[in-house]
């Protein structure tokens, strides 16, 4: 049994996405969330620049005593786990888009996959796309503005739905049955994309996965926290703290949003 937490970062506000699932299956695991909005978005980055930043973030969180670090950032994920995972004893979850189970539920063949430009043009997803989905039919967008907007809270402005429209009509022209969600911040865009799409279209993104493998590798590694542990979560910002908690307003749990320079 383990009571330190479980440290999560993402380039901003998106990683909460997947924090709620893993809320959801460890209610009794504490956490440290950190959203680097100061940096974002990563996307738009250097994958040395994108190594850089996730190095500065799993350093912060270790010096918090994480006992594990999800990388809750599709566009972190694909550029640095490997790096990550040779260089630091302690275990690491990624989070990469879900080609795999799109491509082997997919009737259509056709699988829509919005991401950013780092992790779309990432080696990672290139293998993960050959491996898992080599014989699909792949629309590959990367989702140029929408962290930014995100960032910004815009989630239901005009701006955001005029250009998920502009990069989801390629998608639906071509047949796709599936829309993979490949970066965190995208699933705060749902309702939107569901006004968009035909009610067919199935919208898969990674959080829940990420959450059970969690629970799997916090059991394998004998991490886990005692069950009458309640959870206690830190969310720490190094932009705007009000914009942070407004992803937060309705989660029911114990916890705190706070600026931090990191
Ligand atoms: N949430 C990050 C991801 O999953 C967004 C990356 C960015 O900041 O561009 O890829």
């Amino acid at each position: 049994m383990d009571n330190r937490p479980i440290g999560i970062f993402d380039s901003g506000v998106g990683g909460t996405s997947v924090w709620r699932e893993i809320e959801k299956l460890l209610p009794n695991e504490d956490t440290i969330y950190l959203a680097d909005s100061k940096n974002a978005p990563y996307g738009e980055r250097s994958k040395e620049e994108i190594l850089q930043l996730s190095i500065k973030n799993i350093d912060f969180l270790l010096a918090k005593e994480c006992k594990l670090i999800v990388v809750a950032c599709n566009t972190a994920t694909t550029n640095s786990i490997s790096y990550v995972r040779k260089h630091y004893v302690v275990p690491f979850i990624g989070t990469e888009p879900a080609i795999k189970p799109a491509a082997l539920q997919s009737k259509t063949k056709t699988v829509g996959v919005l991401a950013t430009k780092g992790t779309l043009s990432s080696e990672l997803f290139f293998a993960t796309s050959q491996n898992h989905a080599g014989d699909i039919n792949k629309i590959v967008q990367v989702g140029t503005g929408l962290v930014p907007l995100i960032e910004a809270g815009k989630v239901n402005s005009l701006e955001t739905r005029e250009l998920l429209q502009t990069y989801l009509a390629p998608m639906l022209a071509e047949g796709m049955d599936y829309l993979v969600l490949g970066c965190t911040h995208y699933p705060y865009l749902i309702p939107v994309i569901k006004e968009l799409i035909p009610a067919n279209v199935e919208i898969l993104d990674s959080g829940a996965a990420i959450a059970r493998q969690t629970v799997a590798i916090l059991k394998e590694n004998n991490l886990l926290a005692n069950l009458d542990n309640k959870g206690i979560h830190l969310f720490y910002t190094n932009a705007n703290p009000n914009i942070l908690a407004s992803f937060l307003t309705d989660v029911d749990a114990n916890y705190k949003t706070a600026y931090l320079d990191f």
